[in-house]
């Protein structure tokens, strides 16, 4: 199974505060929406609880707690592993969608890494593990809105452009 990343990153390297991502920036969701419809996303408990879940994906959630749940697009896993090795009977693609501790534990594992950097240094608590060396970028594309921000893909062993 291959496994992609996707994350919001300030410049100082922020994604979260609290529960919450400290900003709003127009357009940069819609890669989000695009790029994870029809797909699984990994997440971590308390992104779950916070973002909740959109249509037409289906979710494995990660949390020390598994419960039984009553969505049929939803799934709990008591340990990262656990969801990885179910996922790879019924998928061969999955994002890693956060929050903070799901990113530092999975993102040596991802093949790809989609990264928005939000254009602003912003206060927050929860942070955005450092890229690992042997990712190269492989696309990158500004765009301006309420804040500027700059999409890039990152590939395990790819071609610097
Ligand atoms: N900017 C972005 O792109 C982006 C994307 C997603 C999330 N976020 C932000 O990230 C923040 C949340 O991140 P976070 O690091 O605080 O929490 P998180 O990674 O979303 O969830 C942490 C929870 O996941 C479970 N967990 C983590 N590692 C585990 C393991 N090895 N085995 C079993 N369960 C494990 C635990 O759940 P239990 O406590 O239930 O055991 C833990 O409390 C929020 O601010 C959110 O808005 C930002």
């Amino acid at each position: 199974m291959k496994l992609s990343l996707i994350a919001a990153v300030s410049e100082n390297g922020i994604i979260g505060s609290g529960l919450d991502i400290p900003w709003s920036v127009k357009g940069e969701q819609l890669l989000f929406k695009a790029m994870t419809y029809n797909q699984w996303l990994i997440v971590g408990r308390k992104t779950f609880e916070s973002m909740g879940k959109l249509p037409n994906r289906k979710y494995a959630v990660i949390t020390r707690s598994p419960r039984e749940s009553d969505d049929e697009d939803v799934f709990y896993f008591s340990s990262i592993d656990n969801a990885l090795s179910t996922l790879k009977n019924v998928t061969d693609h999955a994002f890693v969608s956060g929050g903070g501790e799901i990113y530092k534990a999975l993102v040596n594992s991802a093949d790809t890494l989609h990264i928005s950097t939000v254009h602003k240094e912003i206060d927050g608590d929860v942070f955005f593990p450092k890229i690992p060396n042997g990712y190269r970028k492989v696309f990158e594309q500004s765009f301006s809105s309420n804040l500027d921000y700059t999409y890039r893909i990152w590939q395990k062993g790819g071609q610097e452009i």
